[in-house]
């Protein structure tokens, strides 16, 4: 069965709870059911990680690329900033696929610009939950391969 890692970064544990007016009142168990079901749906065990800590991210991308498994990924904040993530994106040939649950581009200056989408296959902003499920299905029908 075809396997897919979806890994969120810090402060996406609080979903639901931080600034619903941006993210949704749906929270993080919400996001991993749904995506974990879409999965099946196609013959897809999807595998949810989130962790606040850069490190934890950098090794989960890691071992994705070690055992040649495909990605997506919301870094979170870490997205704007983080040469470290974007440098794991870039040591592994899996395709990942950057996902953001607000449409960063109609927010604050410094998240217009993402330091991890140049390394990524494409990126997904702006649609919430569905993102994640439209980043599936092009991992899934390999358009981004
Ligand atoms: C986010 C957008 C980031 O700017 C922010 O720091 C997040 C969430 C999103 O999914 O919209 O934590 O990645």
């Amino acid at each position: 069965m075809k396997r897919i890692y979806v890994i969120n970064g810090p402060n996406l544990n609080r979903l639901g709870l931080r600034e619903p007016d941006v993210y949704g009142h749906k929270t993080l168990a919400d996001l991993e059911e749904f995506i974990e079901k879409k999965g099946k749906q196609h013959s897809c065990e999807v595998l949810c990680f989130q962790s606040n800590s850069e490190g934890q991210i950098i090794d989960r991308i890691h071992e994705a690329g070690d055992k040649n498994i495909s990605m997506i990924i919301n870094p979170g904040a870490y997205t704007h900033y983080s040469y470290a993530i974007r440098d794991a994106i870039a040591s592994v040939s899996v395709p990942v696929m950057e996902v953001h649950i607000s449409n960063v581009h109609a927010r604050e200056s410094f998240r217009q610009h993402s330091v991890t989408a140049a390394v990524a296959k494409g990126q997904i902003v702006g649609l919430g939950f569905k993102g994640y499920e439209l980043a599936l299905l092009a991992l899934l029908e390999g358009e981004v391969e």
